[in-house]
């Protein structure tokens, strides 16, 4: 939303009057009341016109913070409270809007606060103006090199701690859009005799005590100096320390300052060098020494710090300690060397630092110049600021007030000048007539001062340049002489008897009347600061130091560029600048501050209402304003005036169509003022009198009240009626509301009976209509029942007659076919026998045999005796002929399959079969037999040589031949024997050598006994009393037991026809000679394998453990 512009005026919330030319009565006393009611209510800015008066607040007001700037930024100068702000605001917009450049004329007593406005006009500029990179730099230079030149040219007065010990007056120069580009400073007069003396109460520069402060042990060293400023004789002891200033700190800021305004670092130390040796200086000190010619000459006490400075400066030691006791003067090539006495050389000393401080301080001065200097040569604008040393009256005045005095009343010239012809100019300007006013001109004194051939300046330099005895009494002999009829000029001594008689007036001073007062001036000292002699030696030594700043600041003491003549004087150097200055002031569009000390306490809230009187005397304030008003009192631009006071007249509130002008004179002319106090001029209104402002003002007021009464009853008209207004509306909506409501409900009520009353009828139609229908419904179902049994009728009776009409037919049938029955039979007996049923049976029984037979062909299960297939079985009546068949069957191709065999697998079967019967179930080492075929001969004894002899013994067929183990009796382990049976014998022989070890006939062996388990011990019993039974019964062990056991069994029954007893137990005994033992078998442990292991366990125990 777009900012509402609120237009605002300087007469709104006055306190007091805000521009004095307001005032009424307008006398010393209104004027005074008038700037000290503001100044109790903060206001420290009165205008007169566009002239600032500026209180000195002695305290931080928050009239300066950012958003006041914004507020004063882009306003006119009566639009808002007066502020230096304003001012500013006009000065830089006429500069940049007008292309007019502009000063801004800061004056005012020591301490009345125009350094500080001086700043405060520098930094709104800056807040307000062009902003980047580069214009920020331009801008942070300007500002820094502020505390630069405060620290090398401010010190601490009796007046003010702060107060600029020299003119300074900066050119701010700025681009076409208003930017920033750079500037110039000026500088006047530095007050240079406070390097070496400071009236009591006051220091000297602070940057003496800021580096003594601030600077680090480092550097203190470096620069030879002490931190106590109790060593230095040229550092006032009194008030070295200053209540609320931080030196230490503020040596800081000024360190930065000079970085940001752009010295080098070498500059800063060459700089800092330089201070300390004008300390130093200082210090050395004098005594007489007497010469031969009778003369006193002066000598350095303690040369410790000559040496020191000498060191600091690179000044060769012998050369200034020379030009401290010598000094050469030079005239039409002639050279005369004279000796100095103490005075002379403490003088030369003096002049010395004096001397290197200030042309140090110009120096900074043109250095800062060069930093800050606008880099293009474009045309510039330029706003000046002057902040020049105010007026100034001491106790005792010498050369320096009578300057800074001289000065101000310049300026005071300007001013009177200035503001009058502005005056004028717009009289002119706005085509009014111009009346003359009767003021206070002090030309006069700038004409005593500065008079060509009789001015005090002109004698002093006329009275310097004379040869011959020259003292300030001859200077002030000869002021009597020239001035003694000056109106503004007093002295005791001059011819006119006014002032013979005045004590107050010693003989030694003389007076001026100056436009602030009279000031009385101490002649001594005004011929020797008006020379500003430094004795030529000391410059020649200075330009031979090994120093290139101090060798730049004594140009003249170069022996190659030695000059003769007299450098000018200080007082006419001074006053050929301040011309310099008026004309480049005269050029400009001016601005004035005027400044204003309240108190000499330097505290805030205290208002000297005569040392204020007094300022606004010497300042001229109240001519000032009758100047002003001399005329007009006030002037306004048509646009405000009528915007103001619209209110005023039918015809031009609220609004006025045509031009602003004639506006302004219905306006006035409706209001009846008189036409001689106001005039129109081409832009402006021009009130004669401040009285009719005010009745405008009043009449604004009244009308204002009027109207704000008007607008407070038209609002609450307004209100009221919107109220009334928007209570009917509501009542509308509620009443609308509350009729649709209960419409609603007697709707619904309606509704609810009629659908009560709608459903009973409905019911009552619908219990009739089923009524109805139930009846239609009983008179169909009995339509239906009788039809159904109607039909049922007339069915069943079609039913009867169809099943009689059936009966009769089947009848019919039956009794038909019985008769062709009958007939047939009796025609075809004849054909048929009595057996026929047997035949048929037969016949098919027959027909049944012989396909079951076909079928059992194809169905023939394999030839294999052991298939166990057979097919299945047809028909029931053939299940005995089925199983005999099956039987047939088997044996037929068991026949066939024994028909295969030859003798000898004839013999093998018959053995196997033996075997089957004797052992088949009974001995666990049966179904492994099976197997295995019987071979008998197992060992080749015809064939091998080894058995020949054994061969050759037995000449019957062998049909065992097998090695066995032989269990020994006592100890039951085994030893192999070959075991053969022959058709009568068994013989047991050795199985190395074959030898035979016994025989047996076979009608001996009676039994053999075995285990009915997995191994192959057997004992051969044999017939007690035979011959072979003596040794006692053979227990043997073979792999091959089954087939020994059976061939031995049918050898015995071919031989004997006797059956051979074979018993199987897991205990038998066994005839051991004498002894019967018992053979056990236990089942015992897989130790040795499958291997059975036999072990005697007693005489009478042989136990045999199987796995
Ligand atoms: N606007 C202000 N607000 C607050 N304090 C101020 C203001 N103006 C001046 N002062 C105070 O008054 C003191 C003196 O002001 P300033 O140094 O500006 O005086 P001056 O007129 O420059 O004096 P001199 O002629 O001795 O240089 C400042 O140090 C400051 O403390
Ligand atoms: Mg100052």
């Amino acid at each position: 939303m777009a900012k509402m512009e609120v237009k605002t005026s300087l007469l709104d919330d006055m306190i007091g009057v805000g521009d004095m030319v307001l005032l009424e009565p307008l006398n010393e006393d209104s004027f005074i009341n008038n700037l000290k009611k503001r100044f109790d209510h903060n206001e420290v800015y009165t205008y007169i016109g566009s002239v600032v008066i500026s209180i000195n607040p002695y305290r931080s007001l928050p009239i300066y913070t950012p958003e006041k700037v914004e507020e004063y930024r882009n306003r006119n100068f009566y639009e808002l409270s007066p502020h230096i702000f304003a001012l500013s605001d006009e000065a830089y917009r006429s500069l940049r809007d007008q292309d007019k450049d502009q000063c801004i004329l800061i004056t005012g007593e020591s301490g009345a606060g125009k350094t500080e406005a001086s700043k405060l006009v520098m930094s709104y500029v800056a807040a307000v103006c062009g902003k980047g990179a580069e214009v920020n730099q331009v801008k942070e230079q300007l500002l820094q090199s502020n505390p630069v030149l405060e620290a090398f040219g401010n010190a601490k007065t009796v007046r003010n701690d702060n107060s600029s010990r020299f003119g300074k007056y900066m050119d701010i120069e700025f681009d076409f859009k208003g930017d920033p580009l750079g500037g110039v400073i000026s500088n006047y007069l530095l007050e240079k005799s406070r390097v070496v003396k400071q009236p009591r109460g006051e220091r000297n520069f602070h940057i003496f005590y800021q580096i003594l402060s601030g600077a680090s042990e480092e550097f203190l060293c470096k620069l030879k100096l002490e931190r106590d400023f109790s060593r230095y004789n040229y550092l006032g002891l009194d008030s070295a320390r200053v209540n609320g200033v931080d030196d230490a700190s503020n040596f800081r800021t000024v360190r930065n300052a000079m970085q940001i305004v752009g010295f080098m670092d070498h500059e800063t130390q060459s700089v800092f060098e330089v201070v300390a040796a004008v300390l130093k200086l200082g210090n050395i000190e004098f005594k007489p020494e007497s010469r031969a010619n009778g003369l006193d000459e002066s000598k350095i006490k303690d040369k410790n710090e000559l040496k020191e400075i000498c060191e600091l400066t690179g000044i060769d030691q012998s050369v200034l300690e020379r030009a401290f006791s010598f000094r050469t003067v030079e005239a039409k090539q002639e050279k005369v060397s004279t000796t100095l006495n103490v005075a002379q050389a403490y003088y030369a000393r003096d002049a010395l630092a004096k001397n290197l401080y200030s042309r140090l301080f110009s120096w900074l001065v043109t250095r800062i110049n060069e930093s800050i200097k606008a880099q293009t040569k474009v045309r510039k604008k330029v706003m000046g600021v002057l902040d020049i040393y105010g007026f100034e009256i001491f106790e005792d005045n010498s050369f320096e007030q009578f300057i800074i005095n001289y000065c101000n009343e310049k300026l005071q010239q300007i001013f009177i000048e200035l503001t009058l012809k502005e005056e004028q100019e717009e009289y002119i300007r706005e085509g009014i007539e111009w009346t003359h006013i009767e003021y206070f001109n002090n030309a006069i004194i700038c004409d005593l001062i500065e008079n060509n051939q009789t001015g005090i300046l002109a004698m002093l330099d006329e009275e310097c340049l004379r040869p011959g005895t020259v003292t300030d009494e001859t200077f002030l002999e000869k002021l009597n002489q020239v001035c003694a009829t000056h109106q503004h000029f007093e002295s005791r001594m001059s011819k006119c008897s006014r002032f013979l008689n005045d004590t107050s007036l010693p003989h030694s001073c003389f007076r001026i009347q100056h436009y602030a007062g009279k000031v009385m001036y101490q002649v001594e000292g005004f011929v020797d600061k008006n020379n500003d002699l430094l004795y030529r030696d000391l410059s020649q030594a200075m330009w031979k130091a090994n120093h290139s700043l101090i060798k730049a600041l004594f140009p003249e003491g170069n022996p190659a560029k030695i000059n003769l003549k007299r450098p000018p004087t200080a007082g006419s150097q001074f006053k050929a600048s301040v011309a310099t200055l008026m004309k480049n002031l005269q050029t400009k569009n001016p601005n004035y501050i005027r400044c204003i000390k309240p108190n000499d306490k330097k505290a805030a809230h205290i208002f000297n209402e005569a040392l204020v009187c007094h300022q606004i005397r010497y300042l001229g304030l109240l001519e000032n304003v009758r100047v002003r008003r001399a005329g007009y009192a006030f002037r306004q631009p048509y646009e405000p005036c009528l915007e103001r006071y619209k209110m005023l007249c039918k015809q031009t509130w609220p609004h006025w169509r045509g031009p602003a002008r004639a506006g302004v004179e219905v306006l006035f002319n409706e209001l009846g003022i008189p036409e001689e106090e106001f005039s129109f001029g081409r832009s402006k209104i021009f009130i004669r009198n401040p009285r009719t402002l005010f009745k405008l003002e009043d009449l604004r007021k009244q009308r204002l009240e009027d109207l704000a009464t008007l607008i407070e009853k038209i609002y609450r008209g307004w209100k009221c009626r919107t109220r009334f207004l928007l209570m009917k509306k509501c009542q509308v909506v509620i009443a609308s509301w509350y009729r649709r409501y209960s419409q609603q409900k007697k709707y619904q009520k309606i509704k609810s009976s009629a659908i009560t009353v709608q459903s009973y009828i409905r019911g009552w139609k619908a219990r009739k209509l089923l009524r109805e229908l139930k009846h239609l419904k009983r008179c169909n179902e009995a339509a239906t029942v009788i039809a159904a049994y109607w039909h049922g009728t007339q069915a069943r009776r079609e039913l009867k007659r169809l099943k009689e009409e059936a009966r009769r037919k089947h009848a019919v049938a039956v009794i038909w076919a019985f008769w062709l029955g009958l007939k047939v039979r009796r025609e075809y007996r004849k054909f048929f026998r009595a057996n026929a049923g047997r035949k048929i049976y037969e016949f098919t029984l027959q027909r049944l045999m012989q396909k079951y037979f076909l079928e059992m062909k194809n169905k023939m299960p394999s030839l294999s005796p052991i298939d166990k297939n057979w097919p299945a079985r047809p028909y029931l009546f053939l299940d005995s002929t089925h199983k005999e068949l099956k039987r047939i069957f088997h044996l037929w191709r068991c026949k066939k399959y024994r028909d295969q065999f030859t003798d000898q697998q004839k013999l093998i079967y018959e053995e196997k079969l033996e075997a089957s019967e004797l052992f088949k179930d009974k001995k666990a080492l049966y179904p492994a037999s099976v197997g295995q075929p019987f071979q008998g001969a197992y060992l080749e004894i015809s064939e091998n040589p080894k058995y020949k002899k054994l061969k050759d013994a037995v000449d019957e067929k062998i049909i065992i031949a097998e090695v066995v183990n032989k269990i020994n009796r006592a100890n039951g382990k085994a030893a192999s024997r070959i075991f053969l049976l022959t058709k009568n014998n068994v013989l047991l022989a050795d199985q190395k050598s074959g030898t035979i070890k016994s025989e047996v006939p076979l009608g001996d062996v009676t039994k053999v006994s075995m285990s009915s388990q997995n191994d192959g011990f057997f004992a051969v019993h044999l017939k007690e009393g035979s011959e072979a039974a003596s040794k006692g019964d053979f227990l043997l062990s073979s792999d091959h037991l089954i087939e020994m056991a059976t061939k031995l069994y049918r050898t015995t029954l071919s031989q004997t026809k006797q059956k051979l007893n074979i018993e199987i137990s897991d205990e038998f005994l066994v005839q051991f000679k004498q002894d019967k033992v018992c053979v056990k078998f236990i089942q015992g442990s897989q130790k040795n394998g499958n291997i059975p292991t036999c072990k005697r366990k007693n005489n009478r125990l042989l136990e045999v453990a199987v796995p």
